[in-house]
């Protein structure tokens, strides 16, 4: 596994129960993931020392981080089986290659200009005012991105990204935001699981609700628009593909090449996880069944919750969690990190219920119940 956050720790933990073993390469010595695999090679992802070591122990090879270097997988690929292939890992981690990929394939997204220059901005076509402004690579959970309204508040951004190669998107007005983790294998058989409707908060995932209330026909095509991809790509792993609905339409904003925030629901409330499927393509398996059994409603919580605010001042303390306890339909996950920083996803929790607007409901009085204050 290249990469060690929590995702990681999800697929290490999958590959476990199933029988497999699992190294994790991760520069953090605190690696949630690194913390439960068998072993931990503590360097960078372009140690080629490193690299060698895992090339030479492992069967095969996978990774929960997108910024990984494309030239460490293509490295890895020569003496070992690497999924998602390099190839489909380097089109999701570019802003400007995933847009050009979905233009190039008919596949629905924002209008959009590469932005490499000042002028570039100064030639964008009007209609993407207002726009956002957005870093080509590296940019997660909202960071490396600016609205702006105009040409001017773009030349503007672009100078205080330090004249990063970005992309410029048409600012969409948003009727919601759905999201669709899929598993392909490398027979090319594709299994969806139910869409996620997402809402965020200061950019960052908040909740996710499942199923997505939005009308019947849109779940089926945002899966359809996801295989679709996945195909394209020849994708073998775990793909989530995040989606806008506009005026009732669906609009590709992104993918991950990997499982995603947004499935986390699948660990409580599917027959197979997002991270079960990883390990079975990963291993050449037949993919489990992705049917949920149980509608779920997700809540990320974030290292905020950490900092108690007292007259004296703020305070480090782990919360109290028997709160979420108190709930018998709840899941609590916790990714074992080592600190809690504002803004940094420390776990989730998943209400499980027969009732969609039940388990709404209950998350939104367990996330009230922990702490979590929504701004007016
Ligand atoms: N073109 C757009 N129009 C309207 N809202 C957008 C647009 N692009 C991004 N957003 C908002 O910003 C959020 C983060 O953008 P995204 O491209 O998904 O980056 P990240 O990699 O940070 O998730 C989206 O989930 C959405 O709420
Ligand atoms: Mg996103």
């Amino acid at each position: 596994m290249l990469g060690g956050g929590q995702l990681g720790r999800f697929f290490v933990a999958a590959a476990h129960e199933m029988g497999y073993h699992v190294w994790v390469l991760d520069p953090d010595p605190h690696s949630p993931a690194a913390l439960i695999a068998d072993r931990h090679l503590l360097a960078a992802y372009d140690d080629y020392a490193a690299l060698d070591e895992l090339a030479q122990g492992c069967a095969a090879i996978t990774t929960e981080f997108e910024n990984v270097p494309a030239g460490t997988l293509d490295y890895l690929n020569k003496f070992v089986l690497v999924r998602p292939s390099a190839a489909a890992v380097s089109v999701c981690q570019n802003r400007i290659a995933e847009k050009n990929f979905l233009r190039d394939n008919g596949l629905p997204h924002a209008g959009f200009a590469a932005v490499h220059h000042e002028h570039d901005l100064r030639e964008a076509d009007d209609r993407l005012f207002p726009g956002i402004l957005k870093v080509a690579r590296f940019g997660y959970d909202g960071k490396g991105q600016a609205v702006v309204v105009n040409r001017d508040a773009a030349v503007a951004a672009f100078q205080q990204f330090k004249g990063e190669t970005c992309v410029l998107e048409q600012k969409l007005a948003l009727d919601c935001e759905v999201s669709v983790v899929l598993a392909r294998d490398e027979t090319g058989s594709i299994e969806s699981f139910p869409t996620a409707e997402n809402s965020h908060r200061k950019g960052i995932l908040d909740v996710s609700l499942v199923p997505a209330r939005v009308a019947a026909e849109l779940h089926d095509e945002a899966a359809g628009l996801a295989g679709r991809i996945a195909d394209r790509l020849g994708y073998i792993g775990t793909l989530a593909v995040e989606f806008f609905v506009v005026h009732g339409k669906l609009v590709i904003n992104e993918m991950a090449p990997r499982p995603h925030n947004s499935g986390h629901y699948t660990i409580d409330a599917c027959i197979t996880s997002q991270y079960e499927q990883q390990v079975r393509a990963l291993c050449g398996l037949p993919l489990g069944e992705a049917r949920a059994h149980s509608t779920a409603a997700m809540v990320n919580l974030l290292g905020d919750l950490w900092y108690e605010t007292t007259p004296a001042g703020d305070h480090y303390r782990e919360p109290d969690w028997s709160k979420l306890h108190a709930f018998a339909n709840l899941k609590l996950h916790l990714y074992g990190k080592h600190h809690a920083r504002p803004g940094r996803k420390m776990g989730h929790f998943t209400v499980l219920d027969a009732d969609p607007e039940n388990a709404r409901q209950v998350a939104m009085t367990a996330r009230a119940a922990i702490g979590i204050v929504d701004a007016a």
